[in-house]
């Protein structure tokens, strides 16, 4: 811990070369501003959101016209400097004003402020999961979450005077958003986008041995996104100390240019930073081990880059780049085939003879093509993407990042056989990354959503102008060295396609920057509107396209709509672009609420979402899972199969989407959380996840029966039975009666027993594959709830106070069998080291705040989410009860990690 430094006396060659503390615990917050401030610490003007009697708000004003008190001050000056080293042009820097801005006496910057009634956080913290739910209004697009507003936070830094001469930085994961920093009383700098990473120089600000007290005011727009965007310091924050010469912020890049199974060539850039008035002299130096399983290099490098000398211009950077070869290289390569061998670069800094800096920077070597033909291909072997669209928040979690939240997200997925991850729509938690370097997953990387054309008043189109270059370099830097990342995205569906060549004009803008900070991957833009023959997608190597590829609103019900209208265009994109891979960077959006099953079933393979075809109920807001429906643009899991089916070329697809999140409920906005996710906001798979998987894991013998068997009422009437497997015949039995056997045919991929009529007892299915039996499944007619169990998905977890057990409850009837329709309401508790942080059910529609302790089962299942206490070790027990139950109850092992 950082103050654990202070009290030793350390002298100048006892303090590490470089320090990088998490400044996890300590923290102070407050929402709001204290009162009187009137906008003084606003970043800038911005557009009022002007909203109409019935609350929506009333987009058709020009901005301009809405523009308030625009001659007030505001902190921008002072706050755009920080992006200078992100702007290439040394003319279009930003210049500090010589005075200070006049923001009069604001309370919460002094050091002698008693912030000792403001709330006590351990970052991440996202203020606005706990909630409540906002029940009423219009704000299901944004999760119902009160994340918009002023959030302070407040911590001192104890930096010892033995520090004196080095340099002192705060780094930043995220910060959502519009951060401004403030040392000491004084203005450093700040970030507005909420979803990079960043630095600002504390240095100048600093009292070595003194009192430091480190504030940073965030201001979350209202309208700023269109999904919920979470508030506060959400990631990560370190205090980084160096020496005065010393490897840049994201300074070392290593590419590996030839790579074959003999040997590969690998280069590493290092930048490097004087930051004294004079020129100097230094020795670079950089190691080469393998990256071991614990996160560690090995011992003996696999190969040395040989001592460099460099001279640092004073006051500057200076960059230099060498090079070895590896022999034989492990390549990095996804599972199942390959494995994601990783490497590691250590390089030294010194300075007459001492070594002043020194930096890991972990790589993975592999051989990346895009064959237009096949799409994309990693050492030689062609891996049609499997993708879901991931967004940031991790359910009941909320934006706060955690890792082993995030990995039990992969993990779940990789079950469903994901190959790839599109982030949507912004650069994800660094920690992510990590996460999808060492299982092996492909990445695409995206940094907007929206370009100079706003979606929602107050996004990011806002700062567009002011700020792309710098989020755009400031992702590619950090994110470069990741050999997960195979595809840079600049664009989400932005408002710039519909400008024909102006459009087109920023996207190669964009492109640009892309290849000055990397050549070595691809370009892209998400498109749902530019077509084949506009200058929109000829700006990018590779064609994105969203639900194009399917065809958009074909559909007789959407003649004469005035909505986007799109024939299936793979064909199209593929004349005009031969030498371009294609994608369908999102597909289907599809929607279902897990476990709720809507009559009489369509016959159709794809269909939207009707009261009146079987697909929604608005009254209940639930979308049927039979799996056949999906929002007006978007087309069935079967009907996206079919395409890429006939249009083998395509790359492959990346689902919308992979877990449902937080905000965008469509279709029905009254709700909190998506329906277009595979998995469920808790992270229960819907009936969808095994359809994908009879696809993406052909080899796995699997069956899937929907829907469950409990259907009092119902006895006599048709009740369809569909079947996901792997095989491609089967044969349905209801109580021993076999309703047919059944092949797939030509562009089908389930099998459906349309006629089936509901007799309460047992519906089982044989499959084959090639004639040979392959899996069978069953589900059978439940009794009446009877007992409640629990299982964990890990019961040791560790007491760093971030590890976390993920423990699912079941609704069972007498003879132990889960009820898939239960929807008792529970009560979990916890004893011992650990906290219940969250509870949650996957439910659209459930408004109950997520630290609430009970909750309703919704489809049989909720889930309770366990923290080990930090420092704490022992025996653990959750227990669940629910009236007229016999509970539960099970042990966790909380210890060191
Ligand atoms: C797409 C959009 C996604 C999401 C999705 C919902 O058009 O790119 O961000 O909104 O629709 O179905």
């Amino acid at each position: 811990m950082w103050g654990i430094a202070s009290s030793v006396s350390a002298s100048a060659a006892e303090v590490s070369p470089r320090d990088r503390i998490r400044l996890d615990a300590g923290w102070r917050f407050h929402p709001g501003d204290p009162p009187g401030i009137d906008g003084r610490l606003d970043y800038d003007v911005r557009p009022e959101v002007v909203r109409s009697a019935d609350g929506k708000v009333a987009d058709a004003r020009p901005d301009e016209a809405v523009r308030i008190a625009a001659d007030r001050p505001v902190l921008k000056p002072w706050i755009l400097p920080t992006a200078n080293r992100f702007i290439r042009d040394p003319a279009a820097r930003h210049v500090r004003p010589r005075a200070e801005p006049s923001i009069g006496d604001v309370p919460f910057l002094d050091a002698g402020f008693d912030d000792s009634g403001w709330t006590p956080v351990t970052l991440p913290h996202d203020w606005a999961i706990a909630g409540p739910f906002i029940a009423e209004g219009p704000y299901g697009g944004m999760g119902r979450l009160p994340s918009w507003g002023i959030g302070w936070y407040r911590r001192t830094l104890d930096i010892p005077a033995t520090h004196a001469g080095r340099r002192v930085y705060l780094d930043v994961d995220g910060a959502m958003s519009y951060a401004s920093v403030w040392l000491n009383g004084a203005l450093v700098g700040g970030w507005p986008y909420g979803y990079n990473s960043w630095r600002v120089d504390l240095t100048p600000y600093v009292a070595f041995g003194g009192v430091n007290q480190l504030a940073i005011r965030l201001d979350n727009p209202p309208e700023s996104a269109r999904w919920y965007p979470g508030g506060g310091l959400y990631r990560d924050v370190w205090l980084t100390t160096t020496a005065p010469v010393h490897v840049a912020q994201w300074g070392t890049t290593v590419t590996t240019p030839e790579v074959s199974e003999a040997s590969a060539n690998v280069h590493v850039r290092v930048e490097i930073d004087n930051t004294t008035d004079a020129p100097v002299r230094v020795q670079v130096e950089t190691a080469l081990h393998v990256l071991g399983e614990e996160g560690k290099p090995q011992a003996e490098p696999v190969a040395r880059i040989p001592a460099l000398g460099v001279d640092v211009v004073a006051g500057g950077t200076t960059a230099v780049t060498s090079g070895t070869r590896i022999d034989r290289p492990r390549l990095w390569g996804p599972p199942p085939n390959q494995q994601p061998h990783r490497y590691v670069a250590v390089t030294t800094l010194l300075r007459d003879g001492e070594v002043v800096d020194r930096v890991e920077t972990r790589f993975g070597i592999r051989r990346l093509e895009f064959d237009p033909d096949r799409g994309v291909v990693v050492n030689g072997e062609h891996l049609p993407l499997r993708g879901v669209n991931q967004h940031h928040d991790l359910g009941a979690l909320g934006a706060a990042f955690n890792v082993r939240a995030a990995q039990r997200q992969l993990e779940i997925l990789r079950g469903m056989g994901v190959n790839a991850i599109r982030m949507a729509h912004n650069p994800p938690d660094p920690q992510l990354l990590e996460l999808t370097d060492r299982m092996g997953f492909l990445v695409v990387d995206e940094v907007f959503d929206s370009w100079e054309k706003k979606k929602t008043p107050l996004d990011f189109h806002l700062i567009f102008p002011d700020w792309h270059e710098a989020d755009l370099r400031a992702m590619l830097r950090r994110d470069r060295n990741h050999p997960s990342v195979i595809l840079w995205s600049v664009g989400n569906e932005v408002g710039e396609q519909y400008d024909g060549e102006a459009g087109a004009a920023i996207g190669r803008r964009l492109v640009r920057i892309v290849r000055e900070e990397d050549p070595t991957r691809p370009t892209t833009a998400s498109m749902n509107w530019a077509k084949a023959d506009m200058p929109f997608p000829a700006a990018f190597d590779v064609v994105n396209l969203n639900y194009q590829g399917e065809g958009i609103r074909q559909e007789p019900e959407f003649e004469g709509t005035e909505r986007i209208r799109t024939p299936p265009s793979y064909p199209a994109f593929r004349a005009a672009f031969p030498d371009k891979v294609l994608m369908g960077s999102e597909t289907a959006s599809a929607a279902s609420s897990r476990g709720v099953y809507l009559f009489p079933v369509t016959p159709r393979n794809s269909a939207p979402i009707r009261d009146d075809n079987g697909g929604g109920d608005a009254a209940r807001q639930h979308v049927s899972a039979y799996e056949l429906h999906a929002v007006d643009f978007g087309s069935s899991a079967d009907r996206v199969f079919a395409t890429l089916d006939r249009n083998p070329y395509v790359a492959g697809e990346f689902v919308w989407n992979g877990f449902d999140y937080l905000g965008e409920p469509t279709p029905y906005y009254s709700a909190r959380s998506s329906y277009t996710g595979i998995v469920d906001l808790a992270g229960f798979p819907k009936d969808r996840y095994y359809l994908y998987q009879s696809r993406w894991r052909p080899d796995l013998p699997m069956a899937h029966i929907l829907p469950h068997w409990n259907w009092p009422g119902r006895e006599g009437e048709v009740t369809p039975v569909h079947v996901f497997t792997s095989g491609d015949e089967g044969e349905l039995f209801v109580n021993g009666v076999s309703q047919g056997r059944k092949r797939k045919g030509q562009s089908e991929y389930r099998l459906r027993w349309d006629e089936v009529v509901y007799q309460p007892g047992e519906v089982r299915v044989r499959t084959w594959r090639d004639g040979a039996p392959w899996a069978e499944a069953r589900v059978e007619t439940t009794g009446a709830p009877a007992r409640l169990a629990l299982e964990a998905d890990r019961d040791r977890i560790g007491n760093d106070g971030r590890d976390l057990s993920f423990v699912t409850l079941r609704v069972l009837d007498a003879q132990g069998r889960a009820i898939r329709n239960a929807e008792n309401l529970v009560q979990f508790e916890v004893e011992g080291p650990v906290e219940l942080v969250a509870t949650d059910n996957g439910d659209p529609r459930d408004l109950t705040a997520f630290p609430s302790p009970a909750r309703k089962a919704f489809s049989g299942l909720a889930l309770a989410i366990v923290r080990g206490r930090a420092g704490e070790s022992g025996t653990a027990t959750v227990r669940v009860r629910s009236e007229g139950l016999a509970p539960a109850e099970l042990r966790l092992h909380v210890g060191a990690p």
